[in-house]
């Protein structure tokens, strides 16, 4: 018996700034879809929520790139989204949009009680305005040049580059993306949610779960725990977002940080859910009835607003309440990422299979087995047209979709359609599937998050069931005995039912289209019942002697042959040829030689020999290394972006050289006094330049 009495099921809600693509698909839609579809076949009630992300300075910089309003983006892609869903078999129960008014007022009813509770922190801070512009620019408005890997376009939160988080404050050279001025630091006024003060309650939540969430998110989430959590700003100066619902002339023109309200998406859209189903109240069994479980599906990238900032928005809320409390997420599974043909997915260098575009070509079911089958559970793993092209051709056209048409057309026509022979459960024993451990398997599979070990299970009855057709050869058998035949036919027709049961969490599709075949009026899912977990039901042979199938057969799968494929392949050795040439852009641009300079102008850098005293990682960014310097008789700290080339124990000893004189800088709480030369080598591998000859450190070059 589950533990639960039902279960909500949460994706990540894409920000409706783009198309989905396939990596997308199996990391979060794909393995959630799996893991409802398997509890709705075992009876239990079970709900799945979903929607647009559709806040976040990314649409707005969409918008104003394509002259459009952020409105126009977002019902572009929600659109195109939740199309894609739909076609490849997503069964959303409930699919929102956080521009909803609904969402609106829930984000904001969140906010004000825990501002009731004299829980957020006002603080003042300088952030980059553009005067020019007459905004403040938040992180994402701003770009210059990485002090890590001196990447001229980074982001102010990021650099594509090298991958380092980054601050707007941290750039060198910021300039506003909506009008390329200088910004200027201002001082203003937000709201910050004290992470710090749950810090004890969000430890003991994690370790209520240590034997039970998958190793990358607790590790994820201890590791933030660890270095101690901090207050975060959950307002923004913008326009586009959630107004901070007060009176007061402090919170003008500021709005919720998106984080903020999309992780609350998830409680305004079972609201919604639930008024569609004619029940406005019934959101709160999903939400507040202790027998209910709430289990969030996520990327990697997305853990600690899962497993620390949402639980803490709801601690906050729950604090002091004897009612209305919501339950916290029982589990995150967090998926890897899933490659393309060895290479990340990026949205940006368009290097991506969009899962729309995807299914204009190649049927959605052939995608979601072969997706699931590579599902990034503990390591990112691989999507390639040759995999793809193999499990489509050989698990699904050879091993399952032929087993399926041999035995209903050998029956049709040798049988008049009619199930032939009453099998006994001694036979149904005897065909090399042990069935009470293959409905273990299944549950404890899918139970478990293992979404490749449930389909493999599942996969592996139509392996046993080719294996007996095959081996009894029935055409054979009925010359001389039509008995035998009949027993063998009616054998394989029980294993095309449970195949259609077992499969359907992936094939959902495919598994209708075999319950028709096998003369079945209605779908697999008005076989639906609480309480009656239908895989049990596999114990025994369903279909018994004179059942009736629809007199029909079917091609389930048609193979893919390589003409389909090369056109693809094609594709991606353009894409990288593509992102070939850009690099070698890159270098080409570099080649153009930056504008002369005095030389005076290069007097002015002092470049100094020294050497490694000690050198060690830093907490939060995996590119730098923290380096102590001899330089003569004094010592200076350094970050180095070299973390990624170089480990500690490399580089202590090393002579380098050293921009002695460069104004030092905060980066990551620490202070860097100066900077390391190094040159890049093939792949963006760096080398130190390490200066050789006696009695050389402190002194400077020549
Ligand atoms: O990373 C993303 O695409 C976010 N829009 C995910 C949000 S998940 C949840 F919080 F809504
Ligand atoms: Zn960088």
């Amino acid at each position: 018996m589950p533990q639960f009495q039902r279960t909500l099921v949460t994706t990540a809600l894409p920000y409706a700034n783009g198309p989905v693509h396939l990596g997308h698909l199996a990391g979060v839609y794909l393995p959630a879809d799996l893991f409802v579809r398997y509890k709705r076949l075992q009876g239990e009630d079970v709900v799945h929520i979903g929607g647009s992300d559709e806040h976040g300075v990314p649409i707005t910089i969409t918008a104003e790139k394509e002259g459009i309003t952020p409105g126009d983006v977002v019902d572009r892609y929600h659109r195109m989204n939740l199309d894609a869903f739909r076609r490849c078999g997503i069964s959303f129960d409930y699919y929102g949009r956080t521009s909803s008014e609904l969402h609106h007022k829930t984000a904001q009813e969140f906010f004000l009680e825990i501002e009731r509770k004299g829980i957020f922190a006002r603080k003042t801070e300088k952030l980059f305005y553009d005067a020019r512009a007459g905004r403040f620019l938040s992180d994402r408005y701003v770009t210059g040049t990485c002090p890590i890997c001196g990447n001229t376009e980074a982001n102010g939160d990021q650099c594509e580059q090298c991958g380092t988080h980054l601050s707007p404050l941290e750039l060198i050279n910021p300039k506003s993306k909506l009008s390329d001025a200088t910004p200027e630091l201002r001082e203003t006024l937000h709201w910050y949610f004290p992470l710090g003060r749950f810090q004890k309650q969000l430890e003991a939540f994690v370790d209520t779960h240590a034997d039970d969430w998958r190793a990358n998110v607790l590790n994820y989430t201890r590791t933030w725990l660890n270095q101690g959590l901090n207050d975060r700003a959950i307002t923004r100066d913008l326009s586009w977002g959630i107004t901070v619902p007060l009176q007061d002339p402090e919170a003008e023109g500021k709005v919720l940080y998106v984080w903020f309200d999309a992780v609350l998406g998830y409680v305004s859209f079972t609201k919604e859910w639930a008024a569609q189903t004619g029940s406005p109240d019934r959101w709160k069994e999903y939400w507040q009835d202790p027998h209910s479980r709430v289990v969030n599906f996520i990327g990697k990238d997305n853990v600690v607003f899962h497993t620390l900032m949402l639980p803490a928005i709801l601690m906050a809320w729950n604090e002091g309440r004897s009612d209305s409390i919501y339950n916290l997420a029982d589990n995150v599974p967090a998926s890897e990422f899933m490659n393309f043909e060895g290479r990340k997915f990026s949205k940006s260098r368009n290097y991506a299979v969009y899962l729309g575009e995807f299914l204009e070509k190649f049927p959605a079911e052939a995608l979601r087995y072969s997706i699931a089958m590579n599902y990034p559970e503990n390591k990112d793993s691989d999507f390639s047209w040759t995999d793809f092209q193999n499990r489509t051709n050989g698990e699904l056209a050879d091993t399952l979709g032929n087993f399926i048409k041999r035995s209903v057309d050998f029956t049709n026509s040798r049988f008049e359609g009619v199930v032939p022979h009453n099998c006994t459960r001694a036979e149904w024993e005897s065909l090399g599937v042990n069935w009470a451990d293959t409905i273990r398997q299944l549950d404890e599979a899918f139970e478990g998050f293992h979404f490749r070990e449930a389909v493999s299970a599942a996969m592996d009855i139509a392996r046993a069931a080719n294996r007996f057709l095959t081996g009894a050869e029935p055409w054979k058998a009925i010359k001389e005995d039509r008995e035998a035949a009949a027993r063998t036919m009616a054998l394989s027709l029980n294993l095309c039912h449970a195949l259609s049961i077992a499969l359907y969490p992936v094939l959902p599709e495919t598994a209708n289209r075999i319950h028709s075949m096998l003369g079945f009026q209605g779908t697999i899912e008005s076989l639906f019942k609480r309480g009656v977990p239908l895989l049990q039901s596999l114990t025994e042979p369903a279909l018994l002697m004179g059942h009736r199938l629809s007199g029909a057969s079917e091609i389930l799968f048609t193979k893919i042959d390589d003409a389909m494929i090369e056109p693809e392949l094609r594709h991606i050795e353009q894409l990288l040829a593509d992102a070939q040439a850009r690099e070698a852009g890159a270098t080409a641009d570099k080649m153009e030689f930056k504008p002369l300079i005095e030389f005076d102008d290069f007097q002015k850098v002092d470049l100094r020999a020294a050497s490694v005293i000690s050198a060690e990682k830093v907490k939060k960014a995996s590119k730098l290394l923290k380096l102590q310097l001899q330089v003569g008789s004094s010592t200076r700290q350094v970050l180095a972006g070299v973390a990624e080339h170089y480990s500690p124990e490399e580089m202590v000893g090393k002579n380098v050289l050293l921009v002695a004189n460069l104004a030092p800088r905060t980066i990551r709480g620490e202070v860097s006094e100066g900077m390391l030369l190094a040159v890049e080598g093939e792949a963006g591998k760096l080398y130190m330049i390490e200066p050789q000859g006696e009695k050389i450190n402190g002194n400077s070059i020549q």
